[in-house]
């Protein structure tokens, strides 16, 4: 045969194999709003980086008459590209080819990139449309997933791990996603759950649409198992190039700095806080006073809102702002708002991102929900992820730092390298209010007036804790600054922290409050 048919049988070949299940299949996703797998690989890299490879890998398997199909590709897509410049390895599970379900080869490929991308140290990103472990393979799926799962744990904290839900994701296909950063998903496409509605049908006899079990929604409000919300592919595959240009590529290399640019002129941010600490406000629009160009990376926007996390840029280069939100339950740290933050502190710390802590809190949220929930337990989150990382630490306490809130949100206790505070911080075991109630219970009880003896001790309380003074009198905060000196005070910490070192004592690994 000529090479020139060669070259034609190889075309021919690679044709079949695009075609994936079929343009039947093909069609009933494309109306469901969604894109090939090859489509949606080439909308997240640049124009033509993308290189495929294992494109004639088929399968093996030979039980319940599966020596008779052909699984093109064994369902999954491996290769290479670039994003923004930055070289990355990808994998996209093809629904229309038995259900993107994870056969013995399908896994060896996605562990081939998984491999690679730890091998050249490039963030890996998985889209993963999937009904799980591939049923007819048995075992050698179960041993897919938990190759995948293990290369999952080795590569956290060496290279960025980016997941996209885009299909119904059952088993396994949801639990590769939990162990990455990042796990992205779309309105009406993305589905996780461990097990779907025709399994929970036939084990509880419960009807539950796949929507109410676990869709985009229901993780990125309600479970936190998602960190962007998006309402098509497109605007997903925009975030996820976003989120690239705010993150290093391996754990030994810092964000590609960016042009500085001053925060924007409409952002004053002597404005945006009320002087009565009971007003509220939107600690974002703080952030964006402060960050290049007003611009803020918002993280889990829709769950836990009471805390506010994500990436901004200051004189270029990226920084990861934790910042309790006034405006929801008065920014109290709680079950769900601990392990937000406690999370992405790791990540920051993980991939040498400075961490600005922004504090206005009441302090942890009472109640016995929360206690029956675990708050002990998760709110350790937060002191063990603060106290772990070294990387340069600056807060700035803007209202009230009362309580396990005050020590809790990055304080000099757990080792902040810079703290500073405004002139109207307010730094106390408790808020005024009960602080009185507790200590001068008798005088107010045994008082002629006790409603008039109360206002009194509160105001006495106030005059003397509720300030930066008493904990700027002893070095806990380093300089209490006007509003408008915040950016130029956290871009001097940061600039004087460029080569911190932080030694910590040898050992295998702590035992974090999982
Ligand atoms: C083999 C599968 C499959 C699977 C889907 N398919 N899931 N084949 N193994 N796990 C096939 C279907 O047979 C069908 O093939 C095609 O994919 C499309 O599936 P449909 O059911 O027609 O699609 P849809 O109605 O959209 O429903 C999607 C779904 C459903 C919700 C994902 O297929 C489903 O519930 N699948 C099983 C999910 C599940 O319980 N997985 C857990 C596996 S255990 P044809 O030939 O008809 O087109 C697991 C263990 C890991 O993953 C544990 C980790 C800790």
């Amino acid at each position: 045969m000529s090479l020139k048919r060669k070259i034609k049988e190889l075309q021919k070949k690679r044709e079949e194999v695009i075609l994936g299940g079929g343009e039947a299949a093909i069609e009933k996703q494309a109306a469901m709003g969604k894109m090939t797998a090859r489509e949606r690989v080439i909308a997240i890299v640049d124009k033509d980086s993308f290189q495929e490879y294992d494109m004639f890998v088929e399968h093996e398997a030979r039980d319940f008459d599966m020596d008779k199909k052909t699984l093109h590709g064994d369902g999954v897509i491996i290769g290479t590209g670039r994003v923004y410049g930055a070289s990355i390895c990808i994998y996209a599970q093809d629904f229309t080819v038995a259900g993107g379900s994870l056969g013995l080869m399908h896994a060896r490929k996605i562990t081939k990139i998984m491999d690679h991308a730890m091998k050249m140290r490039v963030p890996l990103i998985g889209i993963n449309d999937s009904g799980g472990a591939r049923v007819q393979e048995g075992v050698n799926s179960l041993a897919g997933y938990g190759e995948i799962f293990w290369r999952n744990t080795l590569a956290s904290g060496v290279i960025p791990q980016i997941s996209v839900i885009l299909g119904p994701c059952a088993g396994g296909a949801v639990y590769s996603p939990a162990l990455t950063d990042f796990v992205f998903v779309v309105e009406n496409i993305s589905k996780m759950f461990i097990t779907g509605p025709e399994v929970i049908k036939t084990v509880l006899g419960e009807d539950i649409s796949m929507e109410d079990l676990g869709g985009a929604r229901v993780h990125c409000e309600i479970t936190g198992n998602a960190h962007f919300f998006a309402e098509s592919e497109a605007e997903c595959f925009e975030q996820i190039k976003k989120l690239i240009t705010y993150i290093p590529w391996n754990n030994n290399k810092k964000a590609k700095p960016f042009p500085a640019k001053k925060p924007k002129k409409e952002f004053k941010i002597d404005n945006i806080v009320p002087g009565d600490p009971k007003q509220p406000y939107d600690v974002r629009e703080l952030i964006q006073a402060i960050t290049d160009n007003s611009e803020f990376f918002e993280i889990q926007e829709l769950w836990a809102a009471n805390i506010v996390i994500g990436f901004g840029r200051m004189n270029g280069e990226t920084v990861g702002f934790v910042a309790n939100q006034p405006l929801v339950l008065a920014g109290v740290l709680d079950v769900d708002s601990s392990c937000k933050a406690a999370r992405f502190i790791r990540y920051c710390d993980a991939f040498n991102i400075p961490i600005v802590t922004l504090v206005d809190l009441p302090g942890y949220l009472p109640g016995i929900d929360q206690e029956h929930a675990g708050v002990i337990r998760h709110g350790a989150k937060v002191l063990y992820a603060y106290s772990e990382a070294t990387v340069p630490k600056i807060t700035v306490i803007i209202r009230k730092a009362y309580g396990g809130g005050y020590i809790a949100m990055n304080s000099r206790h757990l080792r902040a390298d810079f703290v500073f505070a405004w002139p109207g911080a307010e730094i106390a075991v408790m808020g005024p209010e009960g602080a009185a109630n507790i200590i001068f219970r008798k005088e107010i009880m045994s008082a002629e007036n006790p409603e008039e003896m109360r206002k009194q001790k509160i105001k006495e309380y106030k005059d003397k804790f509720a300030n930066p003074y008493v904990a700027a009198s002893k070095g806990y905060v380093d300089s209490v600054i006007e509003p408008s000196e915040t950016r130029n005070v956290i871009l001097h910490a940061i600039e004087v922290s460029a080569d911190k070192v932080a030694p910590r004592p040898n050992k295998k690994h702590g035992i974090p409050p999982f």
